[in-house]
């Protein structure tokens, strides 16, 4: 299995790469739920997450979101990461798509990274202005309107994920030849649509997750293993094909 999911990949010169939280699991990233631990645990997700929380109690967001940054900090990309990241010096216009906000495999070396739910190593403005910041630079002030409304650049719970991301995740799988899915429960939405239009469109669609999804008994090739242990092998398979 593992080298016929290598072989698409060695006749393919547009992958796409669809990743969710399993993809960090090996990284040591917590899920967003994992993260409420010690003082966060008294809080339901919608006190931390959510537009009306940040209007609630601005600085226990913020405060939480540093808490997530502290951990994300601390973690590395693993040899799924790395191993996406080094196909680019074969394989022509490798896209990944990510629902994860860790920014690992931007830290990999990946070049072509769509975040769907954003990235928490930036803040941007709630009220729309359009520039992202690193964090730690303006920690509340907005510098280009001046409000005291500097957030995280993640879509919360009730927010739409931003159109022009999926305008371009859905060209990249128009023009894919191969889709890969990787650790995700595909039980959020609208992300899981985009798992679904590659399915539709009727290319090779291989599937990486310990677990079987929603997905999984409609791809061409599923592969019960985890992220960091499948990828290295499928790329290096792609050496042998050569
Ligand atoms: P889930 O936590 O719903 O699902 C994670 C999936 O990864 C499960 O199907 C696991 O079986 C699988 N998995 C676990 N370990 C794995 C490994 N080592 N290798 C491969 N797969 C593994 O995560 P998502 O589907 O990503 O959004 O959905 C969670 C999304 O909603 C996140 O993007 C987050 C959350 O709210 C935001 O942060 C905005």
């Amino acid at each position: 299995m593992i080298r016929e999911a290598g072989q698409y990949l060695s006749k393919s010169h547009s992958p796409v790469f669809f990743t969710g939280a399993g993809m960090s699991q090996e990284s040591g990233v917590p899920t967003f739920r994992d993260a409420m631990e010690g003082l966060w645990k008294r809080f339901k997700p919608e006190e931390l997450a959510t537009q009306e929380a940040f209007k609630k109690d601005r600085q226990r967001v913020r405060d939480f979101y540093e808490h997530r940054r502290d951990i994300v900090r601390k973690c590395r990309p693993n040899a799924g990461h790395t191993a996406i990241a080094g196909l680019e010096s074969t394989v022509s216009n490798v896209v990944v798509i990510t629902q994860n906000v860790d920014g690992l495999h931007q830290s990999a070396g990946s070049t072509s990274v769509i975040p769907l739910h954003g990235n928490i190593m930036e803040d941007r403005c709630n009220h729309g202005c359009p520039e992202r910041h690193p964090v730690g630079k303006h920690p509340a002030t907005c510098p280009q309107c001046g409000r005291n409304s500097m957030r995280p650049d993640v879509v919360w719970f009730g927010e739409p994920i931003d159109e022009e991301m999926m305008i371009r995740s859905a060209a990249a799988i128009l023009t894919s030849d191969v889709f890969y899915i990787i650790g995700t429960s595909g039980c959020v939405y609208p992300a899981a649509n985009l798992a679904g239009l590659a399915l539709q469109m009727g290319g090779p669609v291989i599937e990486i997750n310990p677990e079987r999804s929603p997905f999984s008994d409609e791809v061409t090739v599923f592969l019960p293993l985890r992220a960091g242990k499948a990828l290295p092998k499928i790329c290096r398979s792609l050496f042998d094909l050569a």
